[in-house]
């Protein structure tokens, strides 16, 4: 147990919302993919003394004194960074996925180059050249789709694009996307045309890790994870790939973009990495698989949609086009029945981006939590009874407290 006494001494308020914060994450089921449970030994590593130092620069290379206990950390870090991934140099230092992307753009690239990614409304990120986003400001950003029929890419299309727009830097990777990537394809179309492969993995990184999804790391310049999704760490990111782009990567990263590095939160990156290198870990992103599998299939027996018929990783997204319902209402009312999701576009979306079609569900959270096929089953039963009637507050109700009890049984262990 978390102690957080200290807290409720100094600032009564910071204090309750924590506390109630906490009964939130232990009586519902996160649905949302990019979020998990992070160990006590995690938890415990980003509440430490290390927060108190300053770092700038990189071990053995520090512009302040005293960081030799911090190049351990640091060093340790990169050392468990490139042996998960079998890569030849690692960045742990930026502060989260966005920064981390926007070091590579730095890097490999220049202001006004062309980049490419898949589109944001059919399951690309934002710094993949969306148009609110940096990336499509300082850069000439081309969307690639994925199809609205089948809701799988078709990688013709996307060496057509790059065939035509010969970009500088190709994204392969996604944050929507239940299907497997290609990367040996995106590595030929990058070929193709001269670009260097940039796969951003936030998503899948621990399917990678674990051999349980293509591996982009032969291919790619460089590859990108968050490290607070299904890698189970602090909310941070790290960067492996080939020491040629990674010198000009730590580069982008201090001094380009950021100054000192967040050392409590590298010292629970290091910590995520063993835990993830450890036998138990594969057994978990197995079972996370499995229990998409359920989850689909509890869903298509009901009659819902879901993109691409199915799933291949985490991900499954619900497809509420044909039954003309708003995946932000459902989101909305699964919310009130204690299931968090959030809405989504879905390829081919009719609705507007801020009331799409879609909501997003994903395993990693609540298969952290020991929910298995039986209950992934039972969550895609709760979703279809809700959504066959939004309106019913018996449901709503009903659903709420059998989402309580179950979740009584698989307690968190904070
Ligand atoms: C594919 C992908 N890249 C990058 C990011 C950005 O990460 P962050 O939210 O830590 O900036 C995300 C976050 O959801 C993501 O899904």
């Amino acid at each position: 147990m978390q102690n957080i006494e200290p807290i409720r001494q100094v600032d009564p308020d910071i204090y309750a919302a924590i506390g109630a914060e906490l009964t939130r994450q232990q009586t519902g089921v996160e649905l949302i993919p990019s979020e998990n449970y992070v160990s006590e030994a995690v938890l415990a590593a980003i509440g430490t003394v290390l927060t108190n130092k300053y770092s700038e620069g990189y071990p053995g290379k520090r512009y302040y004194m005293g960081n030799h206990h911090i190049d351990t950390v640091e060093n340790l870090a990169i050392e468990r960074a490139k042996a998960l991934f079998g890569a030849e140099a690692a960045n742990v230092q930026s502060y989260s996925g966005s920064p981390a992307n926007q070091a590579i753009y730095m890097a490999l690239a220049k202001p006004g180059d062309t980049i490419m990614g898949m589109s944001l409304p059919d399951g690309g990120h934002l710094t993949h050249g969306w148009k609110v986003n940096f990336s499509a400001h300082y850069y000439h950003a081309v969307q690639y789709p994925v199809d609205p029929e089948t809701g799988f890419l078709d990688y013709d299309v996307v060496a057509k694009l790059a065939r035509e727009h010969k970009p500088r830097l190709l994204w392969a990777g996604h944050s929507a996307y239940p299907r497997q990537l290609d990367f040996a394809k995106f590595a030929d179309i990058a070929g193709e045309v001269g670009a260097l492969l940039i796969a951003d993995v936030a998503h899948i990184s621990g399917l990678i890790a674990t051999g349980l999804h293509p591996d982009p790391v032969p291919y790619a310049a460089a590859m990108m994870t968050t490290t607070h999704k299904m890698l189970r760490g602090p909310r941070g990111a790290l960067i492996v790939g080939k020491e040629e782009h990674l010198k000009a990567i730590n580069r982008a990263v201090f001094p380009g973009l950021q100054g000192g590095p967040h050392n409590h939160t590298t010292a629970g990156i290091a910590v995520c990495l063993l835990e993830a290198s450890q036998p138990g870990y594969r057994a978990y992103c197995e079972q996370l698989l499995a229990n998409a599998q359920a989850l689909a299939e509890a869903l298509l027996s009901r009659g819902l949609d879901i993109v691409s018929g199915g799933t291949e990783n985490h991900i499954v997204l619900l497809d509420l086009r044909s039954k003309n319902q708003s995946g932000k209402v459902l989101s909305q009312v699964l919310d009130r029945a204690n299931i968090t999701t959030n809405a989504n576009t879905v390829p081919g979306e009719i609705r507007s981006p801020f009331d799409p079609s879609g909501v997003r569900l994903g395993t990693p959270a609540a298969t952290t939590r020991g929910f298995r096929e039986a209950e992934f089953r039972q969550v895609g039963h709760w979703i279809a009874d809700i959504a066959a009637d939004m309106e019913n507050e018996q449901t709503i109700e009903r659903v709420r407290n059998e989402v309580v009890e179950m979740c009584s049984r698989f307690p968190l262990w904070y």
